[in-house]
Order: C-alpha cells, then structure tokens, then sequence
C-alpha cells in the first residue's frame, strides 16, 4: 500500500484517482440533468475544493457561472467547530442556482453555517455538491443533494485536503494511519 509522511504523520491510500474521477463523472451527471435552463452559479469553497472543482466543472456541460468562496473553520486532525465569515462572494446570488462545491462534510457545521449565510440573499435554490462525505461524523442535519463517496470517520488528506497545510497536491487520497 503506497505510503505518504506528512510531519508526525503516515497516510496510506484509501481512494484511488480512477475511482474518484468515475464518481465525479457520476456526480456532474446529475448535476448536468438537473441544472438544464437554470444557469447555476457554482460557488467552491477554497482552499480545499480545488482540485475536486477543477475537475467536476470541466464535466459540467450546461451553461453556468464560476466564483469562488472562503471560510475556514479546521486546524488539525478535528474540527474546532470555529466559525468564521463567508469571504469573496463577489456575485449577486439573488434568484440564482446556487451550487456550492465542497472538498468534505465531516460536522457538518461549516456547510450549515454557509447555506444560513447564503440563504440570507435569497437564492432561487441553495444545492451542496460534496466530494465526500462522513455520515458518522455529522453533528448537524445538513442536505446534501450530491456526494462522490461516503467515507468513515477518519482523518484524510490529498485531493485538495491538507494536513496543517501540506498533502493537497496528490492524485489519490490518503488516510491517517493510527
Ligand atoms: P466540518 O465543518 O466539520 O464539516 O468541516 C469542514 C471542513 O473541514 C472541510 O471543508 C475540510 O476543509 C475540513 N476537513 C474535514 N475533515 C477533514 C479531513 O479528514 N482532512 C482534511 N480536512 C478536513
Ligand atoms: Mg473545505
């Protein structure tokens, strides 16, 4: 099993690239089919979304809009359950189909915390579209409309994802090894 040392810590790969690209593929399907005449906007959130954005929007087919959105609330391997402000939403969302993009839903609290925020603007409809998601790790109810994969409630960096700042730029993604 391929290894990667980050600091203190060893991950080893739990998601191939193949398969993570087929389920992106699947996801931006559904989106395709369900975005037709609404002109989404989609809003990723930095910094971890990246590369899952570069990759589900080249699959993106109908006509929509790009624009980018921060708001950080992880240090570490937990969630501190910190919240921050929504930062650069530079687009008027009033009555647009707004898709957010997001690496992971681990709580859930940084997700519900942007869609209170985003709802404020009165959108015609608010979609989460989460590379992954851990179910057994929420702590709030959040609707998440598309997912790539479920994944347990483990630490995991690559992808986009970091580990205090280094790991994003690998083509699998890699999980703590306890
Ligand atoms: P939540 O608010 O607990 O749902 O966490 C949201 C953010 O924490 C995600 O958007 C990620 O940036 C980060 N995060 C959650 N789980 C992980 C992980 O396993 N590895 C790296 N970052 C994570
Ligand atoms: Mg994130």
């Amino acid at each position: 099993m391929e290894k990667l040392q980050i600091k203190d810590k060893t991950f080893a790969v739990s998601i191939p690239a193949a398969q993570l690209q087929k389920e992106i593929c699947r996801v931006a399907g559904e989106l395709n089919r369900n975005m037709e005449g609404k002109e989404p906007l989609f809003l990723p959130v930095l910094n971890g979304s990246f590369i899952f954005a570069a990759d589900l929007l080249r699959e993106i087919t109908v006509p929509c809009e790009i624009s980018f959105i921060k708001l950080a609330s992880y240090a570490g391997t937990h969630s501190t359950g910190e919240i921050r402000e929504v930062i650069g939403l530079s687009k008027d969302i009033t009555n647009r189909h707004v898709v957010i993009v997001e690496d992971i839903i681990d709580s859930g609290l940084t997700m519900a915390h942007m869609i209170e925020t985003l709802q404020k603007q009165n959108p015609a409809s608010i979609s989460v579209c989460s590379m992954l998601v851990k179910p057994d790790a929420l702590k709030v109810q959040v609707p998440i409309d598309y997912c790539c994969l479920e994944i347990p409630n483990d630490f995991i960096v690559g992808f986009g994802l970091d580990y205090d700042g280094f790991g994003r730029n690998t083509k699998d993604i890699y999980t703590l090894v306890k």
